[in-house]
């Protein structure tokens, strides 16, 4: 069995569903001790914890929220433990019009992937190990000019460089920060961009020629990246974005 979080704790937010789910089921498979995993949704998160067993612990926590990320600290501390990998994986996608996009939803995409990301990391940093690691999920499309995904983008390249930052940043508590950046992974997060079964078709349909994988990615493909740049397999990796998209943006 791969051990290689053996006796590490893990806080994965947003890990009631898709990548974060995913992530969190695979340090659990390589042997770390505790994972905690948030997410908003108590009921979505409660099945979760119980489909990963007695290693993980729910803490329902809105990043968006500063008060909320204070009580997820707490809940660490008095559970004894400290943090060996913060992957800060809690994320929304909307599209947006340019001429038409207003406040509010521009305030939740950059409230809960932007503020939400840093406030997160910060919050957690006393609990976190010299030698610890941070994964954040950015997005290929950091790096893209995609049609009506102008804020999302925008908010994810914010992500991005958040990376190349805290790795210097942290780099006096030996602490590796690197950013991953999937292609289009058939999540729930379709759901919420409230993609039809046909939209997600057309996707998978313009994926076969335009991707050289010729497909989306499963989450658990995704999972395999995260834990990777977490792992002492990464130990020379510092600060770089990991793009896990078949292909897509890479020819
Ligand atoms: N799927 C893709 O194609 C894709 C591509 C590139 C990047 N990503 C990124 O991957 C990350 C995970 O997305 P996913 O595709 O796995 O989608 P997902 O299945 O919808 O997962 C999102 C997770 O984040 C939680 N969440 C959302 N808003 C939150 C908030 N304010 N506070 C705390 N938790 C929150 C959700 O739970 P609640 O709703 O209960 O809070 C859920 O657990 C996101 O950052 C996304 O931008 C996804």
């Amino acid at each position: 069995m791969n051990s290689a979080f053996h006796n590490k704790t893990i806080l994965v937010t947003g890990a009631s569903s898709g990548i974060g789910f995913a992530s969190a089921q695979a340090f659990l498979a390589q042997g770390a001790k505790r994972v905690y995993m948030t997410g908003r949704d108590a009921n979505k998160l409660t099945t979760a914890v119980a489909a990963l067993g007695e290693n993980a612990i729910g803490v329902v926590t809105d990043v968006a929220d500063l008060a909320q990320i204070e009580q997820l600290k707490t809940a660490i501390a008095e559970h004894g433990d400290t943090l060996d990998v913060i992957f800060a994986n809690a994320g929304v996608a909307h599209y947006n019009h340019l001429g038409a996009t207003n406040v509010a939803d521009f305030d939740t995409l950059f409230d809960t992937n932007v503020k939400g990301l840093f406030f997160t990391v910060q919050t957690l940093l006393p609990l976190l190990k010299q030698g610890g690691n941070i994964v954040l999920n950015a997005s290929m499309t950091s790096n893209k000019g995609s049609a009506n995904l102008s804020v999302y983008s925008a908010s994810k390249a914010a992500v991005r460089s958040f990376a190349r930052s805290w790795a210097n940043d942290l780099k006096d508590r030996k602490i590796r920060v690197n950013a991953i950046s999937p292609g289009v992974t058939r999540t729930p997060i379709m759901e919420v961009m409230n993609l039809s079964e046909a939209d997600i078709d057309q996707f998978a349909a313009y994926l076969v020629d335009a991707a050289p994988a010729g497909r989306m990615a499963q989450s658990d493909e995704i999972a395999t990246a995260v834990t990777f740049l977490a792992s002492n397999a990464a130990s020379y990796i510092n600060g770089i974005e990991l793009t896990v998209d078949g292909g897509l943006t890479q020819i």
